[in-house]
Protein backbone atom coordinates (compact mmCIF):
# COMPACT_ATOMS: atom_id res chain seq x y z
CA UNK A 1 0.00 0.00 0.00
CA UNK A 2 1.13 3.60 -0.61
CA UNK A 3 2.04 5.74 1.87
CA UNK A 4 -0.43 8.73 2.75
CA UNK A 5 0.86 11.83 2.08
CA UNK A 6 -0.81 14.37 4.51
CA UNK A 7 -1.96 17.67 2.99
CA UNK A 8 -3.23 18.54 6.14
CA UNK A 9 -0.21 18.19 8.53
CA UNK A 10 2.19 19.09 5.95
CA UNK A 11 -0.57 22.68 5.98
CA UNK A 12 0.02 22.93 9.24
CA UNK A 13 3.60 22.96 9.04
CA UNK A 14 4.02 25.64 6.88
CA UNK A 15 1.35 27.83 8.97
CA UNK A 16 3.94 27.51 12.09
CA UNK A 17 6.61 29.10 9.90
CA UNK A 18 4.22 31.66 8.48
CA UNK A 19 2.79 32.43 12.03
CA UNK A 20 6.57 33.62 13.07
CA UNK A 21 6.66 36.00 9.86
CA UNK A 22 3.05 37.54 11.04
CA UNK A 23 4.53 38.42 14.38
CA UNK A 24 7.68 39.74 13.01
CA UNK A 25 5.71 42.03 10.59
CA UNK A 26 3.16 43.07 12.90
CA UNK A 27 5.89 43.97 15.23
CA UNK A 28 6.87 46.68 12.59
CA UNK A 29 3.35 47.59 12.24
CA UNK A 30 1.96 46.10 8.79
CA UNK A 31 -0.71 43.41 8.76
CA UNK A 32 -0.74 41.54 6.06
CA UNK A 33 -3.84 41.93 3.91
CA UNK A 34 -5.95 39.33 1.42
CA UNK A 35 -8.76 40.27 -0.72
CA UNK A 36 -10.66 37.12 -2.38
CA UNK A 37 -13.27 38.33 -5.03
CA UNK A 38 -15.96 36.26 -6.07
CA UNK A 39 -18.50 37.07 -8.60
CA UNK A 40 -22.03 34.85 -9.01
CA UNK A 41 -22.98 31.96 -6.74
CA UNK A 42 -21.36 28.66 -8.02
CA UNK A 43 -21.37 26.97 -5.15
CA UNK A 44 -17.75 25.02 -5.28
CA UNK A 45 -16.56 28.57 -5.74
CA UNK A 46 -18.12 29.84 -2.85
CA UNK A 47 -16.85 26.95 -0.33
CA UNK A 48 -13.06 27.91 -1.66
CA UNK A 49 -13.59 31.53 -0.68
CA UNK A 50 -14.93 30.88 2.47
CA UNK A 51 -12.13 28.63 3.58
CA UNK A 52 -9.72 31.04 1.84
CA UNK A 53 -11.06 34.14 3.85
CA UNK A 54 -11.48 31.68 7.27
CA UNK A 55 -7.65 30.70 6.93
CA UNK A 56 -6.55 34.67 6.89
CA UNK A 57 -8.54 35.21 10.01
CA UNK A 58 -7.18 32.10 12.14
CA UNK A 59 -3.74 33.68 10.94
CA UNK A 60 -4.24 36.92 12.00
CA UNK A 61 -4.73 38.65 8.86
CA UNK A 62 -6.79 41.38 7.37
CA UNK A 63 -9.42 39.57 5.22
CA UNK A 64 -11.46 41.35 2.69
CA UNK A 65 -14.09 38.68 1.24
CA UNK A 66 -16.25 40.89 -1.64
CA UNK A 67 -19.05 38.55 -2.61
CA UNK A 68 -20.66 40.62 -6.00
CA UNK A 69 -23.83 39.46 -8.01
CA UNK A 70 -23.76 36.56 -10.90
CA UNK A 71 -25.09 39.87 -13.23
CA UNK A 72 -21.52 41.60 -12.21
CA UNK A 73 -20.22 44.38 -15.00
CA UNK A 74 -17.21 44.06 -16.35
CA UNK A 75 -17.07 48.00 -15.69
CA UNK A 76 -18.24 47.19 -12.64
CA UNK A 77 -15.20 44.11 -11.49
CA UNK A 78 -12.65 46.46 -12.81
CA UNK A 79 -13.03 49.52 -10.30
CA UNK A 80 -13.38 46.59 -7.82
CA UNK A 81 -9.84 45.66 -8.85
CA UNK A 82 -8.38 49.18 -8.90
CA UNK A 83 -10.15 49.77 -5.49
CA UNK A 84 -8.06 47.44 -4.36
CA UNK A 85 -5.05 47.90 -6.28
CA UNK A 86 -5.21 51.41 -4.29
CA UNK A 87 -6.20 50.06 -0.91
CA UNK A 88 -3.16 50.50 1.10
CA UNK A 89 -4.61 48.01 3.51
CA UNK A 90 -4.05 45.36 0.62
CA UNK A 91 -1.56 43.44 0.13
CA UNK A 92 -3.07 40.11 -2.09
CA UNK A 93 -5.94 40.17 -4.35
CA UNK A 94 -7.59 37.10 -5.53
CA UNK A 95 -10.67 36.81 -8.25
CA UNK A 96 -12.21 33.10 -7.73
CA UNK A 97 -11.60 31.59 -11.05
CA UNK A 98 -14.21 30.77 -13.56
CA UNK A 99 -16.18 34.01 -13.04
CA UNK A 100 -19.52 34.17 -15.06
CA UNK A 101 -19.66 34.27 -18.67
CA UNK A 102 -19.94 37.96 -19.68
CA UNK A 103 -16.41 38.21 -17.46
CA UNK A 104 -13.53 39.13 -19.55
CA UNK A 105 -11.24 37.01 -17.06
CA UNK A 106 -7.88 37.62 -18.97
CA UNK A 107 -8.66 41.61 -18.70
CA UNK A 108 -8.91 41.54 -14.68
CA UNK A 109 -6.11 39.63 -14.51
CA UNK A 110 -4.37 42.13 -16.51
CA UNK A 111 -5.94 44.91 -14.19
CA UNK A 112 -4.24 43.09 -11.23
CA UNK A 113 -1.38 45.44 -9.57
CA UNK A 114 1.24 42.49 -10.09
CA UNK A 115 2.99 43.18 -6.77
CA UNK A 116 -0.82 42.06 -5.75
CA UNK A 117 -1.19 39.08 -7.55
CA UNK A 118 -0.99 36.24 -4.87
CA UNK A 119 -2.29 34.18 -7.79
CA UNK A 120 0.50 34.17 -10.04
CA UNK A 121 -1.70 35.03 -12.73
CA UNK A 122 -0.53 38.28 -14.08
CA UNK A 123 1.60 38.07 -17.76
CA UNK A 124 4.56 39.69 -15.49
CA UNK A 125 4.33 37.42 -12.95
CA UNK A 126 4.04 34.14 -15.75
CA UNK A 127 7.10 35.68 -17.40
CA UNK A 128 8.96 35.80 -14.14
CA UNK A 129 8.21 32.37 -13.16
CA UNK A 130 9.64 31.67 -16.43
CA UNK A 131 12.57 33.70 -16.23
CA UNK A 132 13.61 31.87 -12.87
CA UNK A 133 12.77 35.64 -11.17
CA UNK A 134 11.97 34.86 -7.48
CA UNK A 135 10.12 38.26 -7.08
CA UNK A 136 7.00 37.36 -8.57
CA UNK A 137 4.11 35.03 -7.38
CA UNK A 138 3.96 31.48 -8.32
CA UNK A 139 0.14 29.91 -8.71
CA UNK A 140 -0.24 28.58 -5.34
CA UNK A 141 -1.57 25.02 -6.33
CA UNK A 142 1.73 23.87 -8.10
CA UNK A 143 3.42 25.64 -5.08
CA UNK A 144 1.54 23.67 -2.97
CA UNK A 145 2.51 20.11 -4.68
CA UNK A 146 5.72 21.33 -4.87
CA UNK A 147 6.06 21.43 -1.08
CA UNK A 148 3.93 18.50 -0.53
CA UNK A 149 6.79 16.24 -2.95
CA UNK A 150 9.90 17.95 -0.91
CA UNK A 151 7.83 17.19 2.66
CA UNK A 152 7.76 13.79 1.54
CA UNK A 153 11.34 13.87 0.30
CA UNK A 154 10.98 12.59 -3.29
CA UNK A 155 13.80 12.99 -5.42
CA UNK A 156 12.65 14.86 -8.16
CA UNK A 157 16.64 15.89 -9.60
CA UNK A 158 16.76 14.09 -12.98
CA UNK A 159 13.38 12.55 -12.02
CA UNK A 160 10.65 11.60 -15.28
CA UNK A 161 7.35 13.39 -14.16
CA UNK A 162 4.18 13.48 -15.50
CA UNK A 163 1.81 16.49 -15.85
CA UNK A 164 -1.57 16.01 -16.75
CA UNK A 165 -3.11 19.02 -18.11
CA UNK A 166 -1.90 22.23 -19.26
CA UNK A 167 -4.11 24.78 -17.23
CA UNK A 168 -3.09 28.60 -16.57
CA UNK A 169 -3.78 27.58 -12.79
CA UNK A 170 -2.15 24.48 -12.63
CA UNK A 171 -0.55 22.36 -15.24
CA UNK A 172 1.69 24.90 -16.91
CA UNK A 173 3.11 26.58 -13.71
CA UNK A 174 3.32 23.02 -12.55
CA UNK A 175 5.28 21.87 -15.20
CA UNK A 176 7.81 25.35 -15.37
CA UNK A 177 8.41 24.67 -12.04
CA UNK A 178 9.59 21.55 -12.05
CA UNK A 179 11.86 22.37 -15.05
CA UNK A 180 13.93 25.24 -13.33
CA UNK A 181 17.75 25.19 -12.37
CA UNK A 182 18.00 23.64 -8.81
CA UNK A 183 14.92 21.27 -9.08
CA UNK A 184 16.20 19.78 -12.57
CA UNK A 185 12.90 17.28 -13.27
CA UNK A 186 12.62 16.25 -16.50
CA UNK A 187 8.62 16.84 -17.63
CA UNK A 188 6.10 15.52 -19.72
CA UNK A 189 3.05 17.40 -19.94
CA UNK A 190 0.25 15.42 -21.24
CA UNK A 191 -3.25 16.94 -22.21
CA UNK A 192 -6.05 16.17 -24.84
CA UNK A 193 -4.89 15.55 -27.87
CA UNK A 194 -1.70 12.97 -26.62
CA UNK A 195 -1.59 9.81 -27.93
CA UNK A 196 -0.59 6.52 -25.55
CA UNK A 197 -1.31 8.31 -22.52
CA UNK A 198 -1.30 4.94 -20.02
CA UNK A 199 2.19 4.04 -21.65
CA UNK A 200 3.72 7.72 -20.57
CA UNK A 201 2.36 7.74 -17.56
CA UNK A 202 3.79 4.39 -16.76
CA UNK A 203 7.60 5.85 -17.11
CA UNK A 204 6.99 8.50 -14.40
CA UNK A 205 8.55 8.27 -11.19
CA UNK A 206 6.05 11.02 -10.37
CA UNK A 207 2.64 11.79 -11.78
CA UNK A 208 0.94 15.05 -10.81
CA UNK A 209 -2.53 14.74 -12.33
CA UNK A 210 -4.53 18.07 -12.68
CA UNK A 211 -7.01 17.16 -15.58
CA UNK A 212 -10.75 17.69 -14.11
CA UNK A 213 -11.69 14.09 -15.10
CA UNK A 214 -12.78 11.95 -11.73
CA UNK A 215 -10.89 9.32 -11.33
CA UNK A 216 -9.04 9.25 -14.92
CA UNK A 217 -5.99 7.89 -13.73
CA UNK A 218 -5.99 4.16 -13.04
CA UNK A 219 -3.64 1.63 -11.27
CA UNK A 220 -2.39 0.62 -15.30
CA UNK A 221 -1.33 4.09 -15.67
CA UNK A 222 1.40 4.03 -12.69
CA UNK A 223 4.41 2.21 -11.57
CA UNK A 224 5.09 0.75 -8.91
CA UNK A 225 6.36 3.02 -6.42
CA UNK A 226 5.82 6.03 -8.38
CA UNK A 227 4.71 9.01 -6.53
CA UNK A 228 1.15 10.16 -7.34
CA UNK A 229 -0.43 13.73 -6.78
CA UNK A 230 -4.01 14.58 -7.22
CA UNK A 231 -4.99 18.23 -7.76
CA UNK A 232 -8.31 16.83 -9.04
CA UNK A 233 -11.91 18.00 -6.81
CA UNK A 234 -14.50 16.64 -8.94
CA UNK A 235 -17.58 16.34 -7.36
CA UNK A 236 -19.35 12.99 -7.87
CA UNK A 237 -23.10 11.75 -7.62
CA UNK A 238 -23.19 9.78 -4.52
CA UNK A 239 -27.11 8.86 -2.96
CA UNK A 240 -25.43 7.55 0.12
CA UNK A 241 -23.86 11.26 1.37
CA UNK A 242 -25.87 13.82 3.02
CA UNK A 243 -25.13 16.13 0.81
CA UNK A 244 -25.78 14.02 -1.95
CA UNK A 245 -22.45 14.00 -3.49
CA UNK A 246 -18.84 13.36 -2.53
CA UNK A 247 -15.40 14.46 -4.21
CA UNK A 248 -12.98 12.49 -5.60
CA UNK A 249 -10.01 13.24 -7.53
CA UNK A 250 -8.25 12.63 -11.00
CA UNK A 251 -7.09 9.87 -9.47
CA UNK A 252 -8.33 6.33 -9.45
CA UNK A 253 -7.41 6.23 -5.46
CA UNK A 254 -8.39 2.44 -4.44
CA UNK A 255 -6.90 1.32 -7.33
CA UNK A 256 -3.76 3.51 -7.98
CA UNK A 257 -2.99 3.35 -3.71
CA UNK A 258 -2.50 -0.27 -4.44
CA UNK A 259 0.56 0.37 -6.63
CA UNK A 260 2.27 3.58 -6.23
CA UNK A 261 5.08 4.42 -3.42
CA UNK A 262 3.04 7.53 -2.37
CA UNK A 263 0.01 9.75 -2.91
CA UNK A 264 -2.36 12.25 -1.99
CA UNK A 265 -5.70 11.97 -0.75
CA UNK A 266 -8.59 13.56 -1.86
CA UNK A 267 -9.89 15.50 0.26
CA UNK A 268 -6.95 16.60 2.44
CA UNK A 269 -4.28 16.16 0.24
CA UNK A 270 -3.29 19.04 -2.33
CA UNK A 271 -6.14 21.18 -1.29
CA UNK A 272 -5.18 22.66 1.70
CA UNK A 273 -1.57 23.15 0.65
CA UNK A 274 -3.19 25.58 -1.85
CA UNK A 275 -4.79 27.63 0.98
CA UNK A 276 -1.37 27.57 2.77
CA UNK A 277 0.84 28.74 -0.59
CA UNK A 278 -2.00 31.17 -0.72
CA UNK A 279 -1.45 32.90 2.59
CA UNK A 280 2.39 32.61 2.12
CA UNK A 281 1.72 34.42 -1.00
CA UNK A 282 -0.06 36.91 0.81
CA UNK A 283 2.87 37.51 3.33
CA UNK A 284 5.38 37.54 0.67
CA UNK A 285 3.67 40.43 -0.81
CA UNK A 286 3.25 41.96 2.36
CA UNK A 287 7.16 41.24 2.92
CA UNK A 288 7.59 42.83 -0.49
CA UNK A 289 5.51 46.09 -0.47
CA UNK A 290 7.08 47.19 2.71
CA UNK A 291 10.28 46.59 1.60
CA UNK A 292 12.88 48.81 -0.33
CA UNK A 293 12.05 47.96 -4.15
CA UNK A 294 14.55 45.51 -5.69
CA UNK A 295 14.59 43.25 -2.77
CA UNK A 296 13.66 39.56 -4.12
CA UNK A 297 11.83 37.16 -0.94
CA UNK A 298 11.05 33.59 -1.86
CA UNK A 299 8.57 31.93 -0.31
N1 LIG B 1 -10.12 28.46 -9.08
C1 LIG B 1 -9.54 27.25 -8.87
N2 LIG B 1 -8.30 27.39 -8.37
C2 LIG B 1 -8.08 28.72 -8.25
C3 LIG B 1 -6.97 29.49 -7.78
O1 LIG B 1 -5.92 28.98 -7.40
N3 LIG B 1 -7.15 30.83 -7.82
C4 LIG B 1 -8.29 31.42 -8.27
N4 LIG B 1 -8.35 32.75 -8.28
N5 LIG B 1 -9.32 30.73 -8.71
C5 LIG B 1 -9.22 29.39 -8.70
Amino acid sequence: MAKLIDGRAIAERVYAELRDEIASLKSRGATPGLAVVLVGDDPASRAYVRAKDKMCRELGLHSVKLELPATTTQEELLARVNALNRDEKIDGILVQSPPPPQIDEAAIVRALDPRKDVDGFHPLNVAKLTLDDDSGFVPCTPLGCLRLLRETGTVLSAANVVVLGRSMIVGKPMALLLMRKGIDATVTVIHSRTRNIPEICRRADVIVAAIGRPHFVRTEFVREGATVIDVGINRMEDAGNERGYKLVGDVDFDGVSKVAGAITPVPGGVGPMTIAMLMSNTIKACRQNSTSPGTVLKN
